[in-house]
């Protein structure tokens, strides 16, 4: 490469300059010369797109701004666009335009990733550039690498995690400040973990999407965000948690990929009891871990701040340092590995223990009855304990709570079981039902 196109800075547009790009902004500006050095080509930060111009923002930045995105992508000289304005629309006109015009792009959208992968991964093949998206996925830890690079020889049986960091610090609170939900997400907001609008948090969409990322490299196959089955955890209660504390668990909220004997994956976002000695039971507040178990490497798991704008930056500045060495040699990285074309199994499929919790009528044979409907499905129990029901004020004095959890069973059988205890006269409650996972 001769002297002058050495030197010739990388060009870099930034679309959104929020909380996180805000700090990607900074690192390029402020750490110029070190970037240089590992690249070995400048970058030069050629324009920020943001939808105001009024909005409070760094001095420094302001001669960059500009408030249309599609030209700044459009321009022609772009070797890198890093799209952090969020959403699916825009994002994807503008990513599928930044490839059009021959740029590699850097993203941290798992929403657009999860729901257009299957476009937007081909387009930026046949443009010849890289599409990197580290940040998508649990913030500054380094995961998706490590799985589509460092992991690869490997074979791959589970990847579990905590990828939402509102959702760990609620249930984080209602752990060990007894809080409830409500009271938790309030805590959530006026940290800023949570948005005004919680859904996409609580209700387990982010987290699905990341879910479908992670099986998706770690399985070498195609999983859209929508066939991830969701739940959240606006439904657990206080006694859920103190439930699952006396058999040394806690709740999370888990995104889980497994492999099936069957050659299917089961992919899943649910709360979940972990026990206490599982790694994931440790980790607290708005933080993310990811639980890996390979063939070979055993079990590995990776820890740190999952949101956050200079956490969210430095995994964004990684993939740019990336895309950037790539570009300045004239390669392009790694490419989607889909070759195993795996199935998502239905939830039903799926084999796992279960933990149940409800209000029977307390006399004799009542726990025999109970006990047949397990027997009658093939579901082996692996624990009894009956309480005593607290308060005794709201029910009935002949009434005792019954906490159940099961060997391994699998989720069509449980569903067929739950019914028919839900219909039992002897049960006098809700049947609450969470399964348990990491043992
Ligand atoms: N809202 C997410 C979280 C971060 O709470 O972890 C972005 O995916």
């Amino acid at each position: 490469m001769e002297m002058t196109q050495m030197n010739e800075p990388l060009k870099v547009a930034l679309l959104g300059c929020g909380v996180v790009g805000t700090q990607v902004a900074r690192l390029i500006l402020e750490q110029g010369d070190d970037l240089t050095a590992r690249i070995g080509r400048p970058l030069e930060l050629v324009g920020i797109a943001v939808r105001n111009l009024d909005r409070p923002r760094p001095e420094m930045l302001r001669p960059l701004l500009t408030t249309d995105a599609d030209a700044l992508v459009a321009r022609g000289d772009i070797d890198v666009v890093i799209e952090l304005i969020g959403g699916v629309a825009d994002a994807g006109r503008l990513i599928r335009s930044a490839f059009e015009h021959g740029a590699s792009v850097v993203t941290a959208n798992k929403a657009l990733l999860a729901s257009e992968g299957e476009t937007i991964f081909p387009a930026a093949e046949r443009a010849g550039v890289d599409l990197y998206y580290e940040a998508a996925v649990a913030g500054a830890i380094p995961i998706i690498r490590p799985l589509r690079e460092s992991l690869v020889g490997d074979a791959i049986q589970v990847v579990m995690g905590i990828v939402n960091g509102t959702t760990n610090y609620i249930l984080d609170k209602m752990t060990t400040e007894g809080l409830d939900y409500q009271t938790a997400l309030v805590q959530a907001k006026d940290l800023g973990y949570a948005e005004a609008d919680p859904t996409a948090d609580v209700e387990g969409f982010d987290a699905a999407a990341k879910a479908a990322l992670l099986a998706s490299i770690a399985f070498h196959t195609k999983v859209r965000g929508d066939s991830v089955h969701r739940e959240g955890i606006t439904h657990i209660v206080p006694d859920d948690i103190r439930a699952a504390r006396d058999l040394d668990c806690v709740i999370k909220l888990l995104a889980v990929a497994n492999l099936l004997d069957d050659g299917r994956i089961s992919v899943r976002v649910h709360p979940a009891l972990v026990p206490n000695s599982h790694p994931l039971a440790s980790v607290g507040g708005a933080y993310n871990a990811i639980f890996v178990e390979a063939a070979a490497a055993g079990r590995l798991m990776f820890v740190g701040p999952g949101a956050g704008g200079a956490p969210t930056a430095s995994a964004v500045v990684g993939d740019l340092v990336t895309v950037a060495r790539n570009r300045a040699r004239g390669v392009v990285g790694p490419r989607q590995s889909l070759y195993t074309d795996r199935q998502v199994a239905p939830m039903g499929a799926l084999q796992t223990r279960y933990f149940l919790r409800f209000r029977v009528t307390d006399e004799p044979g009542v726990l025999a009855a109970v006990a047949g409907v397990f027997a009658r499905h093939q579901i082996s129990v692996q624990t009894v304990r009956q309480m005593p029901v607290d308060n005794a004020a709201l029910v009935a004095r002949d009434t005792a709570e019954l906490r159940m959890t099961t060997h391994l069973a699998t989720e069509d059988a449980m569903l067929v079981c739950l019914a028919e205890l839900r219909a039992s006269p002897q049960v006098r409650s809700e049947v609450r039902f969470i399964r348990v996972e990491g043992l």
